[in-house]
């Protein structure tokens, strides 16, 4: 054997011991990324996320507006004077005018003007148990948001998309959203101004 063998067996053999030793790491070191997480995950499977479990007492039914699908909360089951026609089963007019005792005396319409809206812009007089559009076609109470969709298009393309109104659960699926009417009531939609907390400087002059 010359000097020049054993060189480079010593090279040899130093860079196998160095690679070995480099391998025995500790429990949580990884080579990359993409090791550490199908490592990481052997724990989770089976596992998955779900927003189910925020649904447990809200009665929900499923919608699709252009492509889109997602759950909201039943409606129907939460108006307290539905079904309508269980005492409007003759024409408005009729009931109007007579002695009846006035039935809605609560709901006054703090919205849009008298000249965009009345009571019959959204409701049906011909139907009660219905809403309806501008052109007088019938839309369901849970559904609602088809109605205020004709006139607020961009809260309602914000809505469907996400943005506007709140997600029952969390971002996981399967989706649910509030509906327009679980936070604006139709009759009266706006939220009041509500002032910051004021900090009272003179206060703290006073003190001083
Ligand atoms: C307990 C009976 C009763 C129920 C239930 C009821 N209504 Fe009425 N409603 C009346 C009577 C009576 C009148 C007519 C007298 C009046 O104007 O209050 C009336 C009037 C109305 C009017 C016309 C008000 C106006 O000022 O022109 C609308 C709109 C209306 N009802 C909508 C509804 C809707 C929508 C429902 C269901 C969600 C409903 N009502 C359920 C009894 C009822
Ligand atoms: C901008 C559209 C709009 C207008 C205008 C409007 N409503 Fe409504 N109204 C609705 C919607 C939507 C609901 C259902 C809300 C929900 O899902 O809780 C409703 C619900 C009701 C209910 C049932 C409330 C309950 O909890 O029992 C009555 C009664 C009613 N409206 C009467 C009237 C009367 C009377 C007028 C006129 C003074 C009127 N509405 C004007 C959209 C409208
Ligand atoms: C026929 C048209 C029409 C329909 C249907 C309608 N709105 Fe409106 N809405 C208006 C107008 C007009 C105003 C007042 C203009 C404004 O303040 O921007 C208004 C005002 C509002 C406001 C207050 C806006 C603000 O800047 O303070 C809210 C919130 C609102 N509507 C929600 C709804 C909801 C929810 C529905 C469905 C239940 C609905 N609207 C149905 C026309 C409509
Ligand atoms: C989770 C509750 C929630 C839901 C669901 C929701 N909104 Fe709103 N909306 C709000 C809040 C909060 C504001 C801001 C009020 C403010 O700034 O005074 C608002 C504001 C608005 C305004 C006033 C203009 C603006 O953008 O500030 C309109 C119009 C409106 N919403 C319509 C709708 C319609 C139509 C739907 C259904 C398609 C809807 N909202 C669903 C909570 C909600």
């Amino acid at each position: 054997m010359n000097k020049h063998t054993v060189a480079i067996q010593f090279i040899v053999i130093t860079v196998l011991a160095l690679s070995i030793y480099s391998c025995k790491h500790k429990e949580d070191e990884y080579h990359n990324v993409i090791e550490k997480i199908e490592a990481k995950s052997k724990e989770y499977k089976g596992v998955t996320v779900s927003s189910e479990s925020y649904f447990d007492n809200i009665e929900l039914i499923e919608i699709s507006e252009d492509g889109t699908s997602f759950l909201i909360p039943d409606r129907k089951n939460q108006i307290q004077s539905y079904a309508c026609t269980e005492c409007h089963s003759k024409p408005l007019q009729d009931m109007e005018n007579t002695d009846l005792k006035k039935a809605h005396w609560d709901i006054e319409i703090v919205h849009a003007n008298e000249n965009t809206m009345n009571c019959t812009t959204c409701h049906n007089p011909e139907n009660m148990d219905n809403l309806k559009s501008l052109t007088s076609n019938h839309i369901d109470f849970n559904a609602s948001y088809q109605l205020c969709s004709q006139c607020h298009t961009k809260q309602f393309e914000d809505w469907k998309g996400g943005a506007h109104g709140k997600e029952i659960g969390g971002w996981a699926p399967p989706r649910a959203s509030l509906t327009c009417v679980n936070c604006h009531n139709p009759h009266n939609p706006a939220f009041g101004t509500k002032w910051p907390a004021r900090f009272n400087t003179q206060k703290i002059k006073e003190r001083k």
